[in-house]
């Protein structure tokens, strides 16, 4: 294929925030997601700006020619020579990720495969969903008395991924009514005022009626997004502070207590000592998950390996930007038996594209919520992937 037409243009997000959408040879468009709670060591979304980026595709006339996933290189090569950047990440993480993704799309259209096959055809792994339930922290603001904690999540363990959605479901329907919820949040998380204990145990008593209902195993779980809590040394919670030392107790005792199967962020995003006590207590029972401590950045994930800081780590295509260093990225935690979360963000399009990159790339997990149109797109999207299969 050559890349012989390259649009750009301005689109908004869920919560109605400007981002970039990019279709090549009038294939189907690609869109970044827009994150809230984001980490210092993110790529940065745009070179300039939004609006460079978008005139910069849009005067795009290299006829580059693609053929497989890693002819990639010669799009970021092209990107760096055409607008003098040292490395493809430089273009901006947003605008190279719909840029990317727009290039694979089209590929994928000329050559008659899914989205997921151009990335990688013998991948054949749907991943576990982890849903967001009940909301808080950065996402849940305007709400009085929100949980500090930013997501209460589940994940059922089921082999279809089409039960783990039912599942999914029922818990949010059930953790809805039972905490009277009527609102949901920027990432459809049923929006709350409640403590963080009360929320947990209101999730885990649904998870064991569920578990009941389905005879399926379902575990829960938590993103802390500790670095938005995290001020002068010290976290701050509603009620209270808790000291580095005091935090490790607190998650340590919440893992214990609730059987927890999942923690991310537990703490802020330079304390790799912290992780690597918390990874040591965990004894791989439950995930310690990396997300701002990592921000999808390929050295910061050697360097939490090389410490042993975590088993499983987040994987946001739009905290980094290049596909191509997606795919390291996954590789190296493959070799490492670092499991994987592919997630979307809180300002999130109807771009479905991030299911097929998690089959793709062959995801452990996918974090990409429950409810809300823009979540679902995903949902569905690898329902579709698995009854192909
Ligand atoms: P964000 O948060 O998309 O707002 O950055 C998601 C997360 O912390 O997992
Ligand atoms: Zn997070």
């Amino acid at each position: 294929m050559l890349i012989k037409e390259v649009c750009a243009r301005i689109v908004k997000d869920s919560r109605n925030a400007d981002t970039i959408a990019v279709s090549v040879n009038g294939a189907e468009w690609a869109s970044s997601p827009n994150g809230k709670s984001t980490g210092d060591y993110e790529t940065p979304s745009y070179h300039r700006s939004l609006q460079w980026c978008v005139d910069f595709l849009n005067a795009w006339c290299d006829e580059i020619s693609v053929s497989k996933f890693e002819d990639l290189a010669r799009v970021e090569k092209a990107i760096c020579k055409n607008a003098d950047l040292k490395n493809a990440r430089a273009f901006g993480a947003n605008s190279l990720y719909a840029f990317e993704s727009a290039v694979l799309k089209a590929l994928a259209s000329e050559q008659g495969k899914e989205l997921w096959q151009v990335v990688n055809s013998k991948n054949r792994k749907i991943p576990f969903p982890v849903g967001n339930v009940i909301g808080g922290g950065l996402h849940s603001s305007g709400v009085a008395d929100r949980p500090n904690f930013q997501e209460f999540l589940v994940i059922p363990f089921a082999k279809k991924f089409s039960d783990n959605l039912k599942i999914m479901r029922f818990v949010y329907a059930e953790a809805g009514k039972k905490l009277n919820a009527k609102l949901v949040n920027d990432e459809g998380a049923w929006l709350v005022s409640s403590d963080d204990e009360t929320a947990l145990s209101v999730l885990n008593s649904v998870r064991i009626n569920a578990e009941k209902k389905f005879g399926v195993k379902i575990g829960i779980g938590l993103d802390v997004a500790s670095s938005t809590l995290f001020k002068d040394n010290h976290y701050r919670y509603n009620t209270h502070s808790h000291s580095l030392e005091s935090q490790f107790s607190y998650i340590s005792k919440l893992i214990s207590e609730y059987n927890l199967r999942y923690v991310e962020d537990a703490f802020e995003q330079h304390d790799f000592v912290s992780f690597a006590k918390l990874n040591k207590f965990a004894r791989k029972k439950c995930l310690i998950v990396g997300d701002d401590l990592i921000a999808t950045q390929y050295n910061r994930l050697v360097g939490a390996i090389r410490t042993n800081s975590i088993n499983a780590v987040i994987i946001k295509p739009n905290q980094n930007g290049s596909l191509l260093e997606l795919k390291k990225i996954f590789d190296l935690c493959r070799a490492r038996k670092i499991k994987t979360v592919i997630s979307h963000r809180s300002g999130e399009t109807l771009d479905s594209g991030l299911a097929d990159y998690a089959v793709g790339f062959g995801a452990d997990y996918i974090k990409c919520g429950v409810a809300t149109k823009w979540r679902e797109a995903k949902l569905n999207r690898l329902k579709e992937i698995e009854k192909k299969i």
